[in-house]
Parts: C-alpha cells; sequence; structure tokens
C-alpha cells in the first residue's frame, strides 16, 4: 500500500480580528406595525426588539458581506493573500447556482481561494467557526475568513405576524488563525430534523422537481408557487430552545474546560430577548455576566447575529477583547452549535 501524505496544522487557533456592517436603514416596531397587525409594545414584550435595520438603496446580500469582510480583515493585522479559505454562512444569498463565496472573495481581491457556502440556519456562524477552526487544526488552511451574512427582509412576508417583526438584516465577520493560546474550544453541536419544517421557507424544491418537465423553459416569476417567502413556527422553536439549548450550553463548558465562575461574557443567538434571559438563568450563570443584547435595535440576522452581537459588545465597552465567552447559534434546521472561545480585539473601524 503506498503511504499518502497527511497535512499537520495549528492546535491553538482563535478569532484574531473582527468587523461587522449594519445596513443604514432603521426600521421601528412602529414601521413594521405599518403594515403588519400588531403593536410596538406586544413586540417588545414578546421579543425584546425595538428595531432592526433593512437593506436599501445600493446595499445588498453581497455588498454587505462584503464590507463586514473588509472590516474583518483589517482588523487582524492580516495580509489578505494569506487568507486560504472563505467560508460563506447565510440561508439568504439568492441563488443556489452560483453559491456566494468565491464571489465574495473574488471582490475581496482573493479570487482563486477555496470558497464555499454553508448553511445551517441561525446556527450557521457558530457551525462555521467549527468548521474554520477544525480546518485549520488539521492543516487544510492557514486563516479561513468566515462570513455570517443575511437578508432577511428580502424573503419575508410583511404581513405575516409569526417573522414580519422579528427578522433583520446584517452581516459580521472574523479571521480566524493560529494563535499562541487556544481561543475556540471543541464545537458542540446538533440538530432534530423531526421538528425541521418549524422554520422553513413556502419554495419546495422536490415540487419543483417533480414539475420539472412542466416547469421547462417558464419564467420563475410568473410561477404559480409564487415567491419564496420564510414561515416560522415561534412556540414549536421556543419550546425546542427550552428543552434543547440548555443542555448544549452545559456541555459546551464541559468539553471546554471552562467553569461558569471563569466564564466572562454570554453571547447567545439573537432570536428573542425573553429565551436569552431564561437561558442565562437556567444554566445558573451570575447576574454580572454581560449577555449579548442586540436584538434590541438589530432584530434577528440569523447567521449573522453572533458575529454581529460580539461586534456590539465589543464596541460599546459591555465586553472586551480576550474575555472568555460563551456562544450559541440555534434555529433552522432544527440545529444548533456552541463554543467557548476567546473574543477577538475590538475592531478598529465599527459598524455604529
Ligand atoms: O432565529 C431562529 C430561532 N427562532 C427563535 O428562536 C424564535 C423563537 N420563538 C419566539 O421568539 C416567539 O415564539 C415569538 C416572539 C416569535 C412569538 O412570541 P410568543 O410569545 O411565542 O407568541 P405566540 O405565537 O404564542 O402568540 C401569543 C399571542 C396569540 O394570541 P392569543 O392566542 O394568546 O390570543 C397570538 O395570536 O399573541 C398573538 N400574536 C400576535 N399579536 C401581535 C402572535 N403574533 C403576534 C404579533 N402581534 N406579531
Amino acid at each position: 500500500m503506498v503511504s499518502i501524505a497527511v497535512n499537520k496544522g495549528r492546535e491553538n487557533v482563535a478569532m484574531l480580528g473582527i468587523g461587522a456592517y449594519r445596513p443604514t436603514r432603521l426600521v421601528s416596531n412602529d414601521e413594521v406595525c405599518e403594515v403588519l397587525d400588531s403593536t410596538d409594545q406586544w413586540i417588545f414584550e414578546r421579543s425584546g426588539i425595538r428595531n432592526r435595520r433593512w437593506i436599501s438603496g445600493d446595499e445588498t446580500v453581497r455588498t454587505i458581506a462584503v464590507a463586514a469582510a473588509e472590516r474583518a480583515i483589517a482588523s487582524s493585522g492580516i495580509d489578505r493573500a494569506e487568507i486560504g479559505t472563505v467560508i460563506l454562512a447565510t440561508g439568504t444569498w439568492p441563488y443556489k447556482t452560483p453559491h456566494g463565496a468565491p464571489s465574495i472573495a473574488y471582490d475581496l481581491g482573493i479570487n482563486g481561494v477555496a470558497a464555499f457556502d454553508l448553511e445551517s440556519g441561525c446556527g450557521g456562524f457558530c457551525y462555521g467557526l467549527g468548521v474554520g477552526a477544525d480546518l485549520i487544526r488539521a492543516g487544510s488552511a492557514k486563516y479561513v475568513l468566515l462570513i455570517g451574512v443575511e437578508t432577511m427582509s428580502v424573503g419575508m412576508d410583511p404581513h405575516d405576524r409569526g417573522t414580519a417583526f422579528i427578522f433583520g438584516d446584517g452581516a459580521g465577520a472574523v479571521v480566524i488563525g493560529p494563535s499562541e493560546e487556544n481561543g475556540i474550544s471543541p464545537t458542540v453541536w446538533g440538530s432534530d430534523g423531526e421538528n425541521a419544517l418549524a422554520i422553513s421557507q413556502n419554495y419546495d424544491i422536490l415540487a419543483y422537481e417533480d414539475r420539472a418537465e412542466e416547469l421547462q423553459g417558464t419564467d420563475p416569476a410568473t410561477d404559480p408557487v409564487g415567491r419564496m417567502v420564510i414561515r416560522m413556527e415561534g412556540p414549536r422553536v421556543f419550546r425546542w430552545a427550552a428543552v434543547t439549548l440548555p443542555r448544549a450550553l452545559s456541555t459546551a463548558l464541559e468539553v471546554s474546560g471552562v467553569s461558569k465562575d471563569e466564564l466572562e461574557v454570554f453571547i447567545p443567538h439573537q432570536a428573542n430577548a425573553r429565551i436569552n434571559e431564561l437561558m442565562k438563568k437556567n444554566l445558573g450563570l451570575a447576574d454580572e455576566i454581560p449577555m449579548a443584547n442586540d436584538v434590541e435595535n438589530t432584530g434577528n440576522t440569523s447567521a449573522a447575529s453572533i458575529p454581529l452581537a460580539i461586534e456590539e459588545m465589543l464596541v460599546t465597552g459591555k465586553a472586551k477583547g480576550g474575555q472568555t465567552a460563551l456562544l450559541l447559534g440555534f434555529g433552522a434546521g432544527l440545529s444548533y452549535a456552541g463554543q467557548v472561545v476567546t473574543l477577538p480585539p475590538a475592531p478598529k473601524e465599527p459598524s455604529f
């Protein structure tokens, strides 16, 4: 048998720099309720959201991803020519083909690198962090650029009480690379396909396959299946979260070797401030431990929510680079992923 070469990587990896982009248009609850049958008070009490940002003008999923990535690269101090892999965590890149990461790499002036999209709903950023860290540990990459980006406002029904008030747009990115001390714990992740339809799109790709011949040559814009929109059975997700996530959080602490007392910051996915308060309480974290609450003015930006929340805490001084934080992303799939990490330094160019 021939001997086949094995890569050797670096054991200790960390987030070396972070950057974010928040669309300029701020949309208040009152503005959402001009169309949606709801109220500012209901939205704030049930979700903790006051405002969200939606793209406008020239902003697209592509431009905001590139803007966040540029800031992350500048903050990391890494020469972009050293980045060998781009991972785009998103559920709202508008095409199945081509996927987005190669175009983003091209826009960033690093055409030619390994580039792929990763789809795992709102857990996407933490899935990407696990994959990116492991690529470096395995020696498949030295520096990885991970971007979480969403334009949730594009595939959203403004009349839908289950989604229209909750989702926002934004992008956050990190450069992951070798470091002296390890800054990314093993990933704790999982999924529950039995509850898959709790968050789903009305566009059924299998139905399209069944109707392939009928649809050949027709204009998708006039297809009776209509525009793709996202639907969420919020209470069903809430119930799943209440059972699954406390276990995930405890396991993340366990595998990281970091105790509750050593933890300095808690940065869960920004879906609902009530879910996050409950998780913090159930985990038994001390009141003084700061917890991200970017959802209040950014809404739920799915795969972008965790890097945006990290950035907000670093920029406002609620958290500092070098502190030990617990991250947990969760949502569509249903799926989740979490890690204990060392926070990167505050960005050189903040997003607000
Ligand atoms: O990011 C991916 C992961 N997603 C999540 O983690 C989301 C998890 N779920 C949630 O955050 C919450 O379920 C929501 C914020 C989406 C909804 O809050 P809820 O407390 O679960 O509300 P509900 O759907 O149980 O509805 C409660 C009441 C109902 O009225 P009755 O039956 O009590 O009279 C609804 O008809 O509120 C009514 N309602 C609304 N009222 C005003 C439902 N949606 C609305 C609305 N505005 N938008």
